[in-house]
């Protein structure tokens, strides 16, 4: 099967700043990946190499098989993409405007009536058809701009940053599009809010200053971080000497990260991490059933993206994953 997206080499050069540098991935149809990386790191330039918006100074994009420099028609035919801050034109309306855009992609007849219907309809635009976009809120403008990038039904979608700003229940609304939207299509979403990766991404991309520094499913990367299988056990803090006495004595136990000062319930915690690729939970959990320690809650952690983020673009983490 033909990849829905292949990318290879895209490089792009601004002056002296080397944004994108020897980009290249590949994403299949029922991927919804998530491009990762801190403020600056290339993600909204690759996006716009990857759609054609920009040229690449080194390197290929091919939608669908179609190469965007050769036949760019046919590679952008396949794409529907939601620029950065999704850009749209004020004065227009919704209604007005994605008649336009269904103009400008040569929909005629029951395609175009249905690709307008659609879009509006996933996008949930009815009640401000025929409002000026300048006016609409930013979770609106936002909508306006998803549905233009769906309103031609492209296999391949192209979406940069779009829950940016959005109040949480219109996140979950953009999220659940997306989800349905997931199987049939090949789907490449840039974010910074890290549980978006968990919500709805099936893998993973990280980059930073534009190179790829880590590339997973989400549990994949999750299993980088320290936390990965920690266990943190809540208590009262007159037991707190004696739990860390008691984890401390466990052969698996590494180390333990203390919070001695109360919590808002009055509770301490301490997080034991395991000894490289243990599981600790069952160690924890018989020493705790032998003694008369309270226990308020007790929880394995998966790990934390956040702090997988933080290890590979902190570091001077230049080495592809
Ligand atoms: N048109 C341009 N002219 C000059 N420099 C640019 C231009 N576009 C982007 N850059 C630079 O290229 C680098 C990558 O920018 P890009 O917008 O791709 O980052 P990003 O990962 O999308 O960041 P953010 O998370 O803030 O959206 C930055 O250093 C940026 O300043
Ligand atoms: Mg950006």
């Amino acid at each position: 099967m033909t990849n829905a997206i292949e990318i290879s080499g895209l490089t792009k050069r601004f002056g002296p700043i080397l944004a994108v540098d020897h980009v290249s991935f590949s994403v299949t149809q029922g991927e919804v990946l998530g491009f990762l990386g801190p403020n600056g790191a290339g993600k909204s330039t690759s996006m716009k190499m990857i759609t054609g918006f920009l040229r690449p100074d080194a390197g290929r994009s091919q939608i669908c098989g179609h190469d965007m420099d050769s036949d760019p028609l046919a590679a952008k035919r396949k794409i529907g993409y939601l620029p950065e801050g999704a850009p749209a034109y004020g004065d227009m309306t919704p209604a007005s405007y994605l008649k336009f855009i269904a103009d400008a992609r040569g929909l005629t007849g029951a395609k175009r009536a249905q690709g307008l219907e659609d879009a509006i309809a996933r996008s949930h635009l009815e009640h401000v058809l025929y409002q000026p976009i300048e006016t609409l809120s930013k979770g609106f403008k936002r909508r306006v701009g998803l549905a233009q990038a769906i309103l031609h039904n492209p296999p391949v979608l192209v979406l940069d940053e779009p829950t940016d700003g959005l109040d949480p229940n219109q996140k979950h609304e953009v999220r659940q599009m997306i989800r349905d939207m997931a199987a049939e299509k090949c789907i490449i979403i840039s974010t910074h809010i890290l549980e978006e990766v968990n919500a709805i991404c099936s893998r993973a991309l990280i980059i930073a200053k534009g190179k790829i520094v880590a590339d997973g499913t989400p549990h994949d990367l999750e299993t980088r971080s320290p936390y990965h299988n920690a266990v943190t056990v809540v208590t009262a803090p007159q037991a707190l000497e004696d739990m860390v006495a008691l984890l401390k004595a466990l052969p698996d136990v590494a180390t333990l990260d203390i919070e001695d000062q109360p919590d808002s319930h009055g509770c301490v915690k301490v997080t034991a991490f395991p000894q490289e690729d243990r599981m600790i939970i069952n160690q924890i959990s018989a020493a705790l059933q032998g003694c008369e320690l309270p226990v308020r809650e007790m929880t394995v952690e998966r790990g934390r993206l956040e702090d997988v983020f933080r290890q590979v673009t902190l570091s001077d983490a230049h080495n592809a994953a």
